[in-house]
C-alpha cells in the first residue's frame, strides 16, 4: 500500500502548504511569485479532484469554488471576492476585458485559458444541477418524475401520459386515439400550427394552451398565501398582491432621473420630433435598440399569458395607496401620490387562470409533495421556437398570416409608395382582430406592436421569400436533382426539386426561418447580451459544439468537463444529468441527426435526438419573470437617414409615437433601412433600477375601460408576477442554486473603491430599498427555507446570520424583478444579472434539447438539403467569413448581418464594419471585449459619441 499512500501524503502536504501561502498572500506581490503560487494551487486543486454533482439541494454548487481553485483560475482577485454572494467565475483570468489578464506573467494565454475554461466548467456544473433540481412540470407528470414509472427512474422518462392528445383534439384519431399515440404522416413533416407532434411520442407537449411549468418547488410558489410554515416564517405576513405597493415601488425605484428642462415630457418628447429634446436613461455601451426589440420579437414566439391581446374578466387595483412610514405601511395622501406621480384610480384587467383548485398531493420516501402548483396559467402560444409569431399558433392567428396568392409558398408582401422592397399588408376588414390593433400590419402575434416588431416581422417575411426565391432558382437549375425532402406517407419516393409543391416549400421555409432565428439568438444576440469570452464559447458550444471550434483550448475544456469531470456511467439518472455536459462536445443543435441509414418512418430516428430530462418542455413562469425587460427601451428613438449622413440624428421620435398602428405608419413613412440604421446605432437601456422608460409608466391602453385608461407597466410587471406566484428574490436565488443575500447591502459591488461615486450611488439605492421594503426584528427560531442550509450545515433562519433579535432587512420580501435589477455585481459584459442568467441557462438549452427540429429532425428529409445548407451557412452559397479575428476568433459573417444585407440591401454600407448586429453600429469594439463607448473613425462626428 505504501506506493499509493505516499503520493497522497505528498498531495496533502502540497494542499496544506498552498492554502497557507494563499492565506498569507493578501497584499501586492511579485507577479512571478504569484504565478508560481497559482500553478501550485492548480496542482493542489487537481489533487483534490472534481467536485461531485450535488446529491441534494443543500449541497449545490452555488457557483462558489474552493480557495485553491479560485487561486488557480483567477489569482488574488478571485480569492479576494469569494466572500460575496455572487458567482466566482466572473473574477477568473480572461473573463473580462484586457484588464482581466495578468500583468508581468510569462504568458497571459495560459492563465487566460485556465480562467475561461474554469468558467466554462463552472457554468456546466450549474447547468447540470439546474437540470437535476429545477424541473417542475405543471402537467401532472411530476409524481412520475419523482417516483419513477414502470421501473424507470423519473429523470429517464421519455413518454408522459398526460401529454396524449385528448379525444376532443381533431388529430386524436390520426395519432392513435386511445391506443399508443404516435404522430406520423403529414403531422410530422414540419411545425404544426398548434405545436402538437414536435415530440412524436408526446403529441401535446409544447402546444398552445398547455400550462406554464415551474423551475421552483411548488411549495414555494404563491408565497403570499403562506402555504406552509417556512413561507410564513420567511415573510411574516408582510406581503400580498398590493404590498409593498407596486406603483410606489415603480415611482421610488424604477423612475428614470431626468435633467431639468430637457424636454422629455414624461417620455412623450416633442410633438414636432425635435432632435433638441432629450430623455435621459442609463445606456449600455455594447447593446443597441435593435437588441431590445429582438427580445420582444422572441418573447412573442415563446409565450403569452394573454389570449389574443386580452386578459381575464374583473379588474384589480394598481396600488398608489400606501407606503412605509417608519417601517409601517401607511395610506398615501392625495398630495403624496401626486408628488410621487402615481395614480390611485388606475385599474387593470386580472390575469387569466387555468386551474386554481387545490392540487392533489402524494408521498414518497417520507416526504409529501404537491402534484402541481396551487394555480396554473396557460401558455397561449406554442412553447416551441417555431416562429409562431410570424406563422400562427391557432385558427384565429393563422388567418392574419397572408400568403401570396400568386405563389402559395411565399408570404404576401405589398409595395409601399416611395419605399424599396415589399411590406406586410395592413389588417383589413374581415381579418380577426380587436379594435386596438387597427392600422397595424397583419401578423399572427400583433400585441403591443412596436416599430421594432414591425421591423423584424417585415425582415423575416422578406427572408422567408428570399429562401423561396433562391430555392426556385436552384430548382430551375437542377429540376431533376433530389431535393432531400421526403414524405413520410410515401417515404421511398425521391422528391426532386421540380416536384416540391408550394405547400411543401412553405413548410420547409418556416423550418429554415425558425432555425435561423434560433441561431441568431444563440450565437449573435446572446453573446452580445453576455459580452465576454466564456459566454462566447459557451453559446457557440450550444450551437456547433466545443469540438467544432477547432480551438485546442476548447477541446481541452471539453475533455475536462466530460472525461475527467464526469466519466461515463450506466446509471440512468446520472446519464441524464451528464447529458448536457456531453452535448457540449458536438453541440446541441443537430444532436441525433447524423444517424447512419436514417429513416423518416422510424420514430427512433425522427425523435431520437430529443431529451427532456424526464420533465416535459414548457417555459416556467419564472422564465417570463426574467424576461420582463422593459428598462431596455429608451423613451425617444434617435432617427437617422441612410440617404443622408448616417452620423446625423435628424429627429427624436417618442417610442409611444411608434406604438400599435403608429408603428406601421412610422415604418411606411420612413422605411426599413432608416429604422434599421436608427435602432442599430442607438444604445439600449441598462437593466437596472431607476431606468424604466417614463412612457411605459404612463401609457394609455385602448383596451382598458377604466377611469384613467392608463397603466404603469413597470408596476404591472410586479403585479403580474405576484398573481403568478413567483417566489420573491432571495428564495428565487436559493431555489436556482445561487447564494442568498443577507441584507440590501449585499447588492453593492464590492469591487468598486469605497469612495467612488458609483459605489456611493449604489449605497443610496440600498437606502431606498430599505425605505420601500423595510426592516424587522428577526427571530432565529424561525426556519425560512429548505432549499439551502448555512455553511455549517444548520438551517437558514429569519436572522440570516445576524444576531437573534437584531433589526434585519426585509430582503426576503423584495420582488424578483426589483432584486435582479438591483444586482450591481455582474460578470463582465452582462446586460442581465446572474439571477436572470441561471433561468436563461436552464431554459434556453432545454428548448434546443427538447425540439426535434433542432436535433434529430434537422435533416434534409424535413428542411430540404438546400434548407439545411442555408441554416448552416447563414444563407445561400458557401459560408462567408468575417475579416480579421474579432476578440481573437475567426468567425463567419453573422447570420443577422447576412439576413439584413439580403433583405434590406440599402443597409449594406452601414453594416460593412459591423461584426455583431446587436453591438451599436458606430462603436469601435476595441480589443478583447471592450465596453468602451468610442466611435469608429467613420462615426467620429456622430453626436451620440459626444460625452
Ligand atoms: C413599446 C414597447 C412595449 C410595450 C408598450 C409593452 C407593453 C406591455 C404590456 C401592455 C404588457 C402586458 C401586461 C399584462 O397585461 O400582463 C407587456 C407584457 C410583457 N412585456 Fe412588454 N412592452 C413593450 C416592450 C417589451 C420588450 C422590449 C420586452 C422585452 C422582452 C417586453 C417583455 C414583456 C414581457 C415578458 C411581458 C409579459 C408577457 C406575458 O405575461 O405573457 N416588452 N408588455
Amino acid at each position: 500500500m505504501r506506493p499509493v499512500l505516499f503520493p497522497f501524503a505528498l498531495g496533502g502536504l502540497l494542499v496544506v502548504s498552498c492554502l497557507a501561502a494563499i492565506a498569507q498572500n493578501s497584499g501586492p506581490t511579485n507577479p512571478k511569485k504569484q504565478e508560481m503560487l497559482e500553478l501550485q494551487a492548480c496542482a493542489a486543486a487537481a489533487l483534490q479532484g472534481f467536485r461531485p454533482i450535488a446529491d441534494n439541494r443543500a449541497q449545490r454548487f452555488q457557483g462558489k469554488v474552493t480557495l485553491l481553485t479560485a487561486s488557480c483560475r483567477g489569482g488574488q482577485k478571485a480569492v479576494q471576492y469569494r466572500f460575496t454572494p455572487y458567482v466566482d467565475w466572473s473574477n477568473y483570468w480572461g473573463t473580462g476585458d484586457l484588464s482581466s489578464l495578468p500583468k508581468g506573467y510569462l504568458s497571459t494565454a495560459i492563465p487566460q485559458a485556465r480562467g475561461v475554461n474554469g468558467a466554462l466548467l463552472d457554468l456546466e456544473y450549474q447547468r447540470i444541477e439546474l437540470i437535476k433540481f429545477n424541473l417542475f412540470d405543471n402537467d401532472l407528470t411530476y409524481q412520475n418524475y419523482i417516483v419513477g414509472q414502470n421501473g424507470v427512474v423519473g429523470a429517464a422518462l421519455k413518454v408522459f401520459p398526460p401529454l396524449r392528445l385528448p379525444a376532443t383534439n381533431p388529430f386524436y384519431a390520426a395519432v392513435g386515439g386511445d391506443g399508443e399515440q404516435i404522430c406520423k404522416g403529414d403531422l410530422i413533416r414540419g411545425r404544426t400550427l398548434a405545436g402538437i407532434c414536435n415530440d412524436i411520442r408526446n403529441p401535446l407537449m409544447g402546444s398552445i394552451g398547455t400550462p406554464f411549468a415551474r423551475n421552483v418547488e411548488f411549495e414555494t410558489t404563491f408565497p403570499d398565501q403562506e402555504q406552509n410554515q417556512l413561507t410564513k416564517n420567511r415573510h411574516g405576513g408582510r406581503i400580498n398582491l398590493m404590498t409593498p405597493d407596486p406603483q410606489v415601488i415603480s415611482r421610488k425605484l424604477f423612475t428614470r432621473t431626468q435633467t431639468a428642462n430637457n424636454g422629455c415630457n414624461q417620455g412623450f418628447g416633442s410633438p414636432t420630433f425635435s432632435p433638441d429634446v432629450n430623455c435621459d436613461y442609463q445606456k449600455a455601451p455594447f447593446f443597441n435598440v435593435l437588441a431590445a426589440y429582438w427580445i420582444q420579437f422572441m418573447t412573442h414566439d415563446w409565450f403569452s399569458h394573454l389570449d389574443d391581446g386580452h386578459n381575464g374578466s374583473g379588474m384589480i387595483s394598481m396600488g398608489c395607496a400606501s407606503h412605509k412610514v417608519n417601517g409601517v405601511e401607511t395610506p398615501l395622501t392625495a398630495d403624496q401620490a401626486d408628488k410621487l406621480g402615481c395614480r390611485p384610480t388606475d385599474l387593470v384587467d386580472k390575469g387569466l387562470v387555468l386551474q386554481d383548485s387545490a392540487p392533489e398531493t402524494f408521498t414518497h420516501n417520507g416526504g409529501t409533495y404537491m402534484t402541481r402548483a396551487p394555480k396554473t396559467f396557460a401558455n397561449n402560444n406554442t412553447a416551441w421556437w417555431d416562429a409562431s409569431q410570424l406563422y400562427g399558433f391557432d385558427d384565429i392567428s393563422v388567418k392574419r398570416v397572408k400568403r401570396d396568392p400568386s405563389d402559395q409558398a411565399r408570404m404576401l408582401l405589398v409595395p409601399v409608395e416611395g419605399r424599396q422592397g415589399g411590406y406586410l399588408p395592413v389588417l383589413a376588414a374581415g381579418d380577426p382582430f380587436p379594435p386596438q390593433w387597427a392600422g397595424q400590419e397583419s401578423v399572427a402575434f400583433p400585441d403591443n406592436w412596436t416599430i421594432g416588431l414591425s421591423f423584424y416581422h417585415n425582415l423575416f417575411a422578406r427572408e422567408h421569400n428570399s429562401f423561396v426565391d433562391e430555392f426556385r432558382k436552384q430548382a430551375a437549375k437542377t429540376p431533376n436533382a433530389d431535393s432531400g425532402l421526403r414524405n413520410p406517407s410515401d417515404p421511398t419516393r425521391v422528391i426532386r426539386y421540380k416536384d416540391v409543391t408550394p405547400d411543401e416549400l412553405f413548410t420547409a421555409a418556416r423550418l429554415v426561418v425558425a432555425a435561423e432565428i434560433a441561431k441568431i439568438h444563440t450565437t449573435e444576440w446572446t453573446p452580445q447580451l453576455l459580452y465576454d469570452e466564456p459566454l462566447y464559447k459557451g453559446m457557440n458550444a450550444n450551437w456547433s459544439g466545443l469540438l467544432g471550434t477547432g480551438d485546442p483550448d476548447d477541446s481541452k475544456a471539453l475533455a475536462d468537463i466530460v472525461v475527467k469531470g464526469f466519466g461515463k456511467s450506466k446509471n440512468a439518472t446520472k446519464e441524464s444529468q451528464w447529458y448536457s455536459a456531453f452535448a457540449s462536445g458536438p453541440g446541441i443543435f443537430g444532436l441525433g441527426s447524423k444517424v447512419l441509414r436514417y429513416s423518416i418512418t422510424n420514430p427512433d430516428d425522427v425523435n431520437g435526438g430529443v431529451n427532456h430530462f424526464g420533465s416535459p418542455f414548457n417555459f416556467p413562469e419564472e422564465f417570463v419573470t426574467v424576461y420582463r425587460l422593459h428598462p431596455l427601451l429608451p423613451d425617444l428613438i434617435e432617427v437617422r437617414d441612410v440617404s443622408k449622413d448616417p452620423n446625423q440624428i435628424v429627429q427624436k421620435v417618442a417610442v409611444i409615437e411608434t406604438f400599435e398602428g403608429k408603428a406601421t405608419e412610422a415604418m411606411h413613412s420612413r422605411g426599413m433601412a432608416n429604422w434599421g440604421l436608427s435602432m442599430g446605432r442607438q444604445r439600449l437601456g441598462l437593466l437596472m433600477l431607476h431606468n424604466h422608460p417614463a412612457f411605459l409608466q404612463n401609457i394609455k391602453l385602448a383596451r382598458l375601460d377604466t377611469p384613467t385608461q392608463q397603466v404603469d407597466i413597470a408596476a404591472l410587471d410586479l403585479t403580474r408576477d405576484r398573481e403568478h406566484g413567483v417566489p420573491r428574490f432571495n428564495e428565487f436565488r436559493r431555489q436556482y442554486g445561487l447564494h442568498q443575500l443577507t441584507s440590501y447591502d449585499d447588492f453593492v459591488d464590492q469591487r468598486l473603491p469605497v469612495d467612488s461615486p458609483q459605489r456611493k450611488q449604489q449605497e443610496e439605492t440600498v437606502r431606498q430599498l430599505r425605505e420601500v421594503y423595510g426592516t424587522h426584528v428577526c427571530d432565529a427560531s424561525k426556519i425560512i427555507t429548505d432549499a439551502q442550509v448555512n455553511d455549517d450545515g444548520t438551517p437558514i433562519n429569519d436572522c440570516l446570520g445576524h444576531p437573534n433579535g437584531s433589526v434585519v432587512d426585509n430582503i426576503e420580501d423584495v420582488d424578483t424583478v426589483v432584486g435582479f435589477l438591483a444586482e450591481f455585481t455582474r460578470p463582465h459584459g452582462f446586460a442581465i444579472s446572474e439571477t436572470q442568467f441561471v433561468v436563461f441557462m436552464l431554459n434556453a438549452s432545454r428548448r434546443l434539447f427538447s425540439d426535434r427540429f433542432f436535433t434529430s429532425s434537422f435533416r434534409p428529409e424535413f428542411y430540404t438539403q438546400f434548407g439545411v445548407d442555408w441554416v448552416n451557412n447563414n444563407g445561400p452559397g458557401p459560408v462567408q467569413m468575417e475579416a480579421g479575428t474579432p476578440n481573437g476568433h475567426r468567425q463567419p459573417v453573422s447570420p443577422l448581418k447576412r439576413v439584413m444585407i439580403r433583405n434590406v440591401p440599402e443597409l449594406r454600407p452601414q453594416l460593412k464594419s459591423v461584426v455583431n448586429v446587436f453591438d451599436p453600429w458606430g462603436r469601435d469594439r476595441g480589443q478583447y471585449y471592450s465596453l468602451e463607448w468610442n466611435a469608429k473613425p467613420e462615426a467620429a462626428t456622430d453626436p451620440a459619441f459626444q460625452r
